[in-house]
C-alpha cells in the first residue's frame, strides 16, 4: 500500500507510521510526504527515512482552489493507496477531496463529534469531561466531520493541563492511527 501523508508541523504521528514501517508492524510504503509549512519538522524525520519530500505553501497561489490542485497534482504523482493528514493544519476542499475518493483519512485529538476544530484537547478540559481521547476519520468538505473510522478513549485526570492530557492522548494517537493504517490496507475498513 502507498501512502502520502501530509503534514504541517512536528511529525510525531508520521514518525509513528515510518517506525511501524520499519519494524515490519505495518505493510505499506510512504511514497511522499507533503507539507505546506516550510520549516515543518516533520519534513526532516521524512528525509531520514529516505522519503521524498515537498512543500507546497499557499501564499503561493492566488486561490484556495489553485492552491488544493498543486496540492493533489503532488500528491496523484506518489500513485497514493492512501492519503493521510497527520498533524495538518488546513481544511481541505473539492479541488483536494474529489480527486481521492474515499482516500484520504485525518487524525484529531478527540472524541469526535465532540470538540472539532483547533485545540480540541483545551475544549475537552473546559467542557470539564472525564473522558478525552482521539479519532480516526475519512476527510469530508466539513471540519473534522467524516466517517469515523475508529477511537481510542483517555481518562482526564484530577491536575490535567493541556500539556498533559495531549501528551496522554498523543501516545494514543501514534497507535490508533497505525491500527487504522493497517486495516484499511487490509480492507477491513
Ligand atoms: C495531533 O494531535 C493530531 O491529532 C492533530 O495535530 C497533532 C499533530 O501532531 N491533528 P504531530 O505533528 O503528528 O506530532
Amino acid at each position: 500500500m502507498r501512502m502520502v501523508v501530509l503534514v504541517s508541523g512536528r511529525g510525531s504521528n508520521l514518525q509513528a507510521i515510518l517506525d511501524a514501517i520499519e519494524d515490519g508492524r505495518l505493510a505499506a510504503e510512504v511514497a511522499a510526504v507533503i507539507s505546506d509549512v516550510p520549516d515543518a519538522y516533520a519534513l526532516k524525520r521524512a528525509e531520514r527515512a529516505g522519503v521524498p519530500t515537498y512543500c507546497i505553501e499557499k501564499r503561493d497561489y492566488s486561490s484556495r482552489a489553485d492552491f488544493e490542485t498543486a496540492l493533489a497534482d503532488c500528491a496523484e504523482g506518489a500513485r497514493p493507496d492512501l492519503i493521510v493528514l497527520a498533524g495538518f493544519m488546513r481544511v481541505l476542499g473539492e479541488a483536494f477531496l474529489d480527486r481521492f475518493p474515499g482516500k484520504v483519512i485525518n487524525i484529531h485529538p478527540s472524541l469526535l463529534p465532540s470538540f472539532r476544530g483547533l485545540e480540541a484537547q483545551r475544549q475537552a478540559l473546559e467542557a470539564g469531561v472525564r473522558y478525552a481521547g482521539c479519532t480516526v476519520h475519512f476527510v469530508d468538505l466539513g471540519v473534522d466531520s467524516g466517517l469515523i473510522i475508529d477511537q481510542r478513549v483517555v481518562r482526564v485526570l484530577p491536575g490535567d493541563d493541556v500539556e498533559t492530557l495531549s501528551a496522554r492522548i498523543l501516545e494514543q494517537e501514534h497507535d490508533l492511527l497505525v491500527d487504522a493504517i493497517r486495516r484499511f490496507g487490509a480492507g477491513l475498513v
